[in-house]
């Protein structure tokens, strides 16, 4: 298995291209099961999430063609999606297990085809992650569901309707999941409560080329009027907000200056704030976002997460990292998951100072320095938080399970190498 080695010390300097964003393109990439048409998505991230996605979208029978091209100068995919008709509608254990994000298909396989059988993704490292409000919706629109055998059984035989739905939280999938379903359902559905995150923003826009009829878009009261059939559509996958917050970051940690190439400021407002309340200069351009830490007298700060446009828990990990060495205390309160602090115990070994209260809530206390260690990490996130601490400890950190960071950030190393950090892949055999 692979390792990422770094020594610690660098100030980063340079420019790194933002990908698109990978939570962006997993919905996308299932919206093309939507129609017999083709579907053609340019600025694909190349990550190993997008190949297990299209993996199960072959075996449902969809035709996937794949190209390179440059962007600003770097290389990103485009996919052409074709699924004029299904081979299965059965997405299995293998699959889901491995991307949990396949449940994306369920929406789009009831609308089109009228059934699906969805392996039950299960919970994962961050916390118990249920379907509820999926499959309530999805209930409410008339489908028949049943849990079988581990999977999740659904039913629409005489085709889905329009319904009425509040969500009791606003959660990222349901929505997209019952937005994709509603646009060939009969009638007009209207969700309440439906997540704001831009990357709903992005899926909306490739739905609207598609055809569907989309009202809301940016507000939590969407709706949708269901059509008889949507068409071939292009889309350009939007930036991936938290890889450039990531990146932010890490100029942050490293008291360094980073232009975050196609990052869409508008979309990172809550995190840059904490950042600009940290005396970091945040130039907003058009094409670009420049994160200058190189004279900032950075203090601690109190970060919670919360729904979009709050503060987004997948930038906690990396925010808790900033905080262990920047003098005074911090104080990082986790509102969406119920085990988000995986991170913790590996940034203690390199000399945080950091106690955690209750479930939700940690005290981060800045030291003067971290030194390198092994790690690991349980989730993607996380994985990236130890990237941050090795970035500035003293000697080396060895990441290992780099396989959760190539689920998510495209070709990291290089990215880091490039503004000047001191970091290696290291090829192993299992
Ligand atoms: C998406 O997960 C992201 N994943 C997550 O990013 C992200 O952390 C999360 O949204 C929140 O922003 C993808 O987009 C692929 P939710 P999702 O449904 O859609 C509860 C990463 O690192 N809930 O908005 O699964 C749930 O338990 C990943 O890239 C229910 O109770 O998240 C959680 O507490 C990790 N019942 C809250 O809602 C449900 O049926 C928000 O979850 C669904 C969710």
């Amino acid at each position: 298995m692979d390792k990422i080695k770094i020594r610690g010390g660098n100030q980063l300097n340079g420019k790194i291209y933002i990908s698109g964003a990978k939570n962006a393109a997993l919905p996308l990439i299932c919206a093309s099961l939507l129609t017999k048409e083709s579907i053609r998505l340019t600025n694909m991230p190349i990550l190993s999430d997008i190949k297990s996605l299209n993996s199960l979208l072959e075996v449902l029978g969809t035709k996937i063609e794949e190209k390179t091209e440059l962007k600003s100068g770097f290389e990103s995919k485009t996919y052409t999606y074709t699924t004029d008709k299904f081979d299965s509608l059965v997405a299995p254990y293998d699959y889901v297990r491995k991307m949990r994000a396949s449940y994306y298909v369920l929406g789009p396989l009831l609308a089109r085809e009228g059934y699906v059988e969805l392996s039950l993704p299960g919970g994962c490292a961050i916390g118990a992650r249920p379907m509820d409000i999926h499959l309530n919706s999805l209930e409410l629109m008339g489908a028949k569901i049943e849990i079988k055998n581990g999977y999740v059984v659904a039913d629409a035989k005489n085709g889905l309707t329009a319904a009425h739905i509040i969500f009791p939280k606003a959660s990222v999938g349901a929505t997209c999941n019952v937005l994709m379903a509603a646009t060939l359902a009969k009638g007009t559905t209207k969700i309440e409560n439906a997540a704001k995150e831009p990357e709903i923003a992005d899926l909306i826009d490739l739905l609207t080329k598609m055809g569907a009829k989309i009202e809301g878009r940016n507000t939590s009261i969407l709706t949708i009027e269901g059509v008889k059939e949507l068409k071939s559509a292009e889309h350009e996958v939007v930036a991936d907000r938290i890889e450039a917050g990531s990146y932010a970051i890490a100029a942050a940690i490293t008291k360094g200056r980073i232009e975050l190439v196609n990052a869409k400021s508008e979309h990172l407002q809550t995190p840059l704030n904490i950042l600009r309340n940290m005396d970091i200069k945040i130039i907003e351009k058009p094409q670009s976002v420049v994160v200058d830490a190189r004279n900032a007298l950075m203090q601690g700060q109190d970060i919670m997460t919360d729904y979009y446009p709050g503060f987004p828990t997948d930038l906690q990990a990396q925010f808790m990292a900033l905080m262990t060495v920047v003098p005074g205390a911090s104080m990082v309160t986790e509102n969406i998951w119920e085990n988000r602090f995986m991170h913790v115990p590996e940034l203690m070994r390199m000399g945080a100072n950091i106690n955690i209260h209750g479930y939700a809530s940690a005290i981060v206390r800045g030291v003067k320095k971290l030194s390198g260690a092994p790690v690991m990490a349980t989730d993607l996130r996380a994985s990236f938080a130890l990237v941050l601490a090795g970035l500035v400890a003293e000697g080396e950190t060895v990441v290992n399970r780099v396989y959760h960071l190539d689920r998510g950030y495209e070709r990291l190393e290089e990215k880091l190498k490039a503004v000047g950090a001191d970091i290696e892949r290291v090829k192993e055999e299992d």
